[in-house]
């Protein structure tokens, strides 16, 4: 079989290798994919988001599978496209990717089928908003409704902050038409978690949990990234909370997807605020979580394309899933500035004494090559991924195989998994 893989980072490495060990699997291609991909797959000079370019490969090369990794494509429709030229695809359609793709779209939908988040309003009025927030004051959170590469969400700890948060969105339009309506929430306290779901609309298979560290620094602080590293599982979701989960959250939006008419075939991603041993979401994503996908792929012991296939032919009810019990960490190096404005063009130096590791991956997501030799090219650059016999052996392996890297202003936290460690 032939697969062809959308996107460059280090979920979509993590996708690759995880599909490259499947003896189902003859070729992969990813579009446009890293340098890491390209030691495993093909790798295209075609953008993400070329939707028309990506369906002719796809038929041009008779790709029996072809799977979508990040967001930014789903929401513009490429599972449209692909379905009305027969092309199997994994991922959502634009109606499921709103989920997404809009955050009122997704608060109503929660409030509609009765699934705990934060109470919210709606506005389109800058005035009103202001208004509003004024009224409840702080604790607040601000969130422009559209897709802004995880920017777009603004915790606030005083009204002042809140109102020039609302003015970024609504009046300097830092994320364009995104911000042209912005959600008001609650600001919940507790505990993060990432819990995904494979789904063909009808059955519903839980991915192994996870957890992600949002913040650039140590002890959750700074300003918030794409993610720093992340671990799986979380033993914040216990068995109970886990039931709880998948009765209150889950069921629920899969049976209001089924009643909304959403033919919904790929993964859900709730972002999860556990208060008081109680789930609220956050968001919805409709796609592998990056980092997370890099643990929870490493610990996954089934065949990826299987799943993906099945999932995408709403066939998943013949599927059976087993993971490893060894824990997994990965803690993502990035360049110097990042989350702002960040240095490229570094040589990288140390991937290949860690190449042939067997339970530690480096997993590329902003490099590039120049004069032969692997660079920086983002701003999450590499997610050093390790299982380990317990969660402090996979954190002590992950750190040790990154002793042996470096780049010109590299930088990373140091406690990813330590909640975890302590409970
Ligand atoms: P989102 O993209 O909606 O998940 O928001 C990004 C991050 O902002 C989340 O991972 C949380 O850390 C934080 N966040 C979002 N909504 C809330 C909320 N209602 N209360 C507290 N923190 C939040
Ligand atoms: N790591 C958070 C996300 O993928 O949205």
């Amino acid at each position: 079989m032939k697969v062809l893989v959308i996107g460059s980072g280090g979920r979509e490495h993590a996708l690759v290798w995880k599909l490259s060990q499947s003896p189902r699997v003859d070729k992969i291609y990813c579009a446009p994919g890293n340098p890491g991909i390209a030691e495993i797959a093909e790798c295209l000079d075609i953008k993400a988001d070329d939707i028309e370019s990506l369906l002719n490969f796809a038929k041009y090369e008779w790709i029996d599978l072809t799977i979508v990794g990040p967001e930014a494509p789903l929401t513009a429709g490429i599972v449209d496209a692909f379905v009305k030229d027969e092309r199997r695809i994994f991922g959502p359609d634009a109606s499921g990717a709103r989920l997404e793709g809009s955050k009122v779209f997704a608060k109503d939908f929660m409030l509609k089928y009765g699934i705990p988040t934060a109470e919210y309003k709606m506005f389109t009025s800058y005035l009103h908003a202001k208004e509003y927030i004024g009224l409840k004051g702080a604790p607040v959170v601000i969130k422009a409704d559209g897709l802004a590469a995880g920017k777009g969400v603004f915790v606030c700890e005083t009204v002042d902050e809140a109102i020039d948060s609302l003015k970024v969105i609504m009046k300097e339009k830092a994320f364009g038409s995104a911000g042209s309506r912005v959600v008001v929430e609650q600001c919940l306290k507790g505990e993060e978690a990432s819990f995904m779901v494979l789904t063909d609309g009808k059955t519903v298979i839980p991915l192994a949990t996870s957890q992600d560290h949002k913040t650039v620094f140590d002890g959750d602080r700074g300003p918030n990234t794409g993610g720093m590293g992340a671990y799986s599982p979380a033993p914040v979701i216990t068995k109970a909370l886990h039931l709880t989960i998948m009765k209150t959250v889950i069921d629920p939006l899969i049976k209001g997807l089924a009643k909304e008419r959403i033919n919904y075939r790929g993964v859900i991603y709730a972002g999860l605020m556990i208060c008081d041993g109680k789930p609220y979401v956050l968001e919805f994503n409709c796609r592998f979580g990056d980092p997370e996908a890099q643990p929870v792929l490493m610990r996954l012991d089934s065949d990826l394309f299987e799943m993906m296939k099945a999932t995408s032919e709403g066939k998943l009810k013949d599927v059976k899933v087993s993971w490893k019990d060894d824990p997994a960490v990965c803690v993502v190096l990035a360049s110097k500035g990042y989350p702002g404005n960040y240095e490229k063009g570094k040589v990288i130096k140390g991937l290949d004494e860690l190449r042939d590791m067997s339970d530690t991956m480096i997993f590329h997501a902003g490099t590039g090559i120049r004069k032969n030799k692997v660079v920086t090219s983002g701003g999450r650059v590499l997610g050093v991924t390790a299982l380990g016999k317990d969660i402090s052996a996979a954190k002590r392996n992950a750190y040790k195989a990154i002793e042996k890297v470096h780049f010109d202003g590299m930088h990373y936290r140091k406690d990813i998994a330590d909640k975890a460690i302590k409970k």
